[in-house]
């Protein structure tokens, strides 16, 4: 019934989340509330471990890619599944650390990692830099350096491949802020150069085409080109490199017209050409990564609203106002993305009424979906905005000095608050 599954309605016609009323949720924690199922993320975890045993014997981690939620709880709740994690900048490593994650299966990522960054990731014994260009690397070597240390690196790889995405979410081709370009001689260039310094240790190479991508044919290409680089690197400089991180981007199901490959399928297309091209190029079969981010928390998470006001405008469209909006989801301002919006008061109800629902900011753009079908709302009523788990409260801002909503976790009919509403004291907290 719902593009979820840990979706139902009860008696009451309430929309629930992880056998949790939602209108009871709203009620007792407040709105804007992120609400996260546990099944939902601890399920989908296991089915990229499991696909690693099924199809790969077992010889490759999932990093669960924790921009699209970072907190204690999701780094507590990888760690118990498996899984190793994909970070992005210093406060992602803290997170992690906070969270007692093992640091050695934590992949540091971005283009512009400060060197504060790098000393504090070296202190605190991350398993591996992803290196972006060649200031980072030597950046790198200089601080392990002096630390008398030396850095395991990987290095992020544009394989030239063009996923079928959002402008601002693809990543794969040449004309990228990120990485090494192969067509151009770079990324050879940066491994020849890696090889000559003596604090990092070239363990592995990266690559990540894009995001919210069904189509699994653009990361079978990717594989297969990193492959035949990982056979020249061999043939030509005498060095195999035995582990290949292949990324995240697996799409989600926002609304109706989103159809997800069972992540299985990718495992198992993948691994057969990793295997051959493995094989073709007289190469040990490599240790493999996957990033999976917006699949692990996407469909597991929505959020809640209240409705304050209706505006109706004859004959342009019905405004229905509430207590969040950009501040807390800045998708559809920024990449004009679809959602399924739901009013959880009256989720037996059938949608009828076409709605835009706003948000609460001074400002024009500040809209969480447009012309939406959903039940006839009602000022008061509880709206639900589904598969907000990932990229909403990791992009959230206080705009308008609102303070951040607090984010609740449902396990089978009970809830947990995982992370606490902000405070105006909060807000103020840094004003000198
Ligand atoms: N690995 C790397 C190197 C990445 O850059 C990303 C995402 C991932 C893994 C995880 O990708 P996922 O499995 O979540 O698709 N803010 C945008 C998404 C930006 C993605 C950035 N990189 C959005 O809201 O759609």
């Amino acid at each position: 019934m719902f593009v979820n599954d840990c979706l139902n309605v009860n008696e009451k016609g309430h929309l629930t989340i992880g056998g949790c009323d939602t209108v009871d949720l709203a009620k007792k924690y407040g709105t804007p509330l992120y609400v996260l199922d546990e099944t939902t993320i601890r399920e989908t975890c296991r089915s990229y471990v499991n696909s690693f045993k099924k199809f790969y014997d077992g010889n490759g981690m999932p990093l669960y890619a924790s921009k699209a939620l970072s907190c204690k709880e999701m780094c507590r709740i990888a760690n118990e599944e498996g899984l190793g994690l994909d970070v992005v900048s210093g406060g992602e490593i803290y997170t992690a650390v906070q969270a007692g994650f093992p640091m050695e299966k934590v992949h540091f990522h971005g283009n512009n990692k400060t060197a504060d960054e790098i000393r504090f990731a070296l202190d605190s014994k991350v398993g591996k830099f992803v290196v972006d260009n060649l200031y980072e690397l030597e950046l790198i070597n200089q601080i392990a350096e002096e630390k008398g240390v030396v850095a395991n690196i990987s290095f992020r790889i544009k394989p030239g491949v063009d996923a079928h995405t959002h402008n601002f979410i693809r990543t794969g081709q040449i004309d990228s802020k990120f990485g090494f370009a192969l067509e151009t001689g770079e990324a050879f260039e940066a491994v020849k150069k890696a090889l000559t310094y003596n604090n990092v240790a070239l363990k592995e190479l990266h690559c990540h085409i894009g995001s919210q991508i069904f189509d699994i044919d653009p990361f079978v290409t990717a594989a297969e080109i990193m492959l035949d680089f990982m056979g020249k690197i061999k043939d030509e400089l005498n060095v195999v490199i035995t582990e290949l991180n292949l990324g995240g981007g697996f799409g989600i199901m926002y609304t109706e017209e989103d159809e997800p490959v069972p992540y299985e399928n990718y495992m198992e297309k993948v691994s057969e050409a990793v295997k051959a091209k493995a094989k073709e190029h007289n190469l040990p079969v490599p240790y493999i990564y996957i990033e999976p981010g917006r699949s692990i928390a996407g469909e597991a998470g929505i959020t809640l609203y209240t409705v304050g006001g209706k505006k109706n405008i004859p004959d342009v469209r019905t405004y229905v106002s509430v207590d969040g909006g950009m501040t807390d989801n800045i998708r559809y301002a920024l990449y004009q993305s679809a959602y399924t919006v739901v009013n959880a008061s009256k989720a037996d109800k059938e949608a009828t009424e076409i709605v835009t629902v706003a948000g609460k900011c001074c400002e024009s753009g500040d809209l969480v979906q447009e012309h939406t079908k959903v039940a006839e709302v009602e000022v008061g009523d509880t709206l639900a905005v589904l598969s907000t788990g990932a990229y909403n409260y990791s992009m959230a801002s206080n705009y308008n000095r609102i303070p951040r909503p607090a984010m609740v976790m449902v396990n089978n009919g009970e809830s947990r608050v995982i992370i606490k509403r902000e405070s105006y004291e909060d807000i103020v907290r840094n004003d000198i």
